[in-house]
């Protein structure tokens, strides 16, 4: 579980994006520290797609500062981010389904004997590390030379969760990762969570729509409406029915059984 007196891993200030005359994101604060699992909650149209694509560097802020630990980054492209130890991983992972476990694991940066692109490739190596990596966050592979379509989505999270990691990640956003799944590969996926919580430093920032899943895994949340932040908290301070009355943009439940009222 996080300390209280760490430093966040990855903030943000007064974060803003406009789309022409449209504001996605207004004055945008967050804080994310190691070790911990950060709920991103909010309803359709809230801004979480938005804050994480301008966190992975798919687009720049219009004004707003981001800082990693400590110091203030601008990411001209996700590979800049990437750089910069920010590890994306989205509902739908670009894998290629006819390609083996470790050669989607290791994508354009496999590991060759002549420090080439045209040297050999070490199979055999990255066979292990694939398989290894994938083990710690809990899914043995039989074959890392089987084909990735072969796989279960919760697996395929799985991959790609790992690989971020091995390629230096300190922090993971993923944007809704069980939302895709049914209900037992949401667990497995929940369970990666969890190990790489356990993993000790990395700061994982969980977009999802599922209340249940946000409970489970959380340490603190932050809630966004229309682009602001309406509240933020430990799961210690959010009791009852908050949680849900935040994720649905502030209104209370009184008031939303009102709207429904015909
Ligand atoms: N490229 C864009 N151009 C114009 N408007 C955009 C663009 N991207 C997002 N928006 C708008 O910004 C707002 C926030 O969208 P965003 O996708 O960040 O919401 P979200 O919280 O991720 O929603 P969901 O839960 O549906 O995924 C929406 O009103 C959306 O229409
Ligand atoms: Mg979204």
């Amino acid at each position: 579980m996080a300390k209280t007196q760490q430093k966040p891993l990855i903030e943000t200030a007064n974060l803003v994006k406009k789309f022409g005359s449209f504001t996605a994101l207004n004055g945008v604060e967050l804080s994310v520290l190691p070790g911990e699992v950060h709920a991103l909650l909010g309803d359709n149209g809230a801004g979480k797609s938005t804050l994480i694509k301008i966190l992975s560097g798919v687009f720049p802020p219009t004004s707003g500062e981001i800082k990693v630990e400590g110091e203030v980054v601008n990411f001209a492209s996700p590979r800049d981010a990437s750089d910069a130890g920010i590890g994306t991983v989205y509902q739908d992972p670009a894998l290629k389904p006819l390609t083996s476990v470790t050669r989607n694991f290791f994508l354009g940066r496999e590991l060759t004997s002549f420090n080439s692109p045209f040297g050999l490739l070490k199979m055999a190596e990255m066979h292990q590390i694939a398989t290894e990596e994938m083990a710690k966050i809990g899914i043995n592979v039989a074959d890392p030379e089987q084909a990735v379509g072969t796989m279960s989505g919760g697996q395929r999270q799985t991959l790609a969760i790992a690989r971020a990691i091995y390629f230096g990640a300190k922090v993971l956003i993923l944007d809704e990762p069980t939302s895709a799944l049914g209900q037992k590969q949401q667990m497995e996926v929940l369970k990666t969570i969890r190990r790489v919580q356990k993993l000790g430093d990395i700061a994982i920032i969980l977009i999802t729509h599922n209340e249940i899943h946000a409970r489970l895994i959380a340490d603190r949340f932050t809630f966004l409406s229309l682009g602001e932040v309406i509240g933020k908290g430990t799961s210690k301070d959010l009791e009852g029915d908050d949680i849900k009355r935040l994720m649905a943009g502030g209104a209370k439940i009184g008031d939303l059984a009102k709207e429904l009222a015909i």
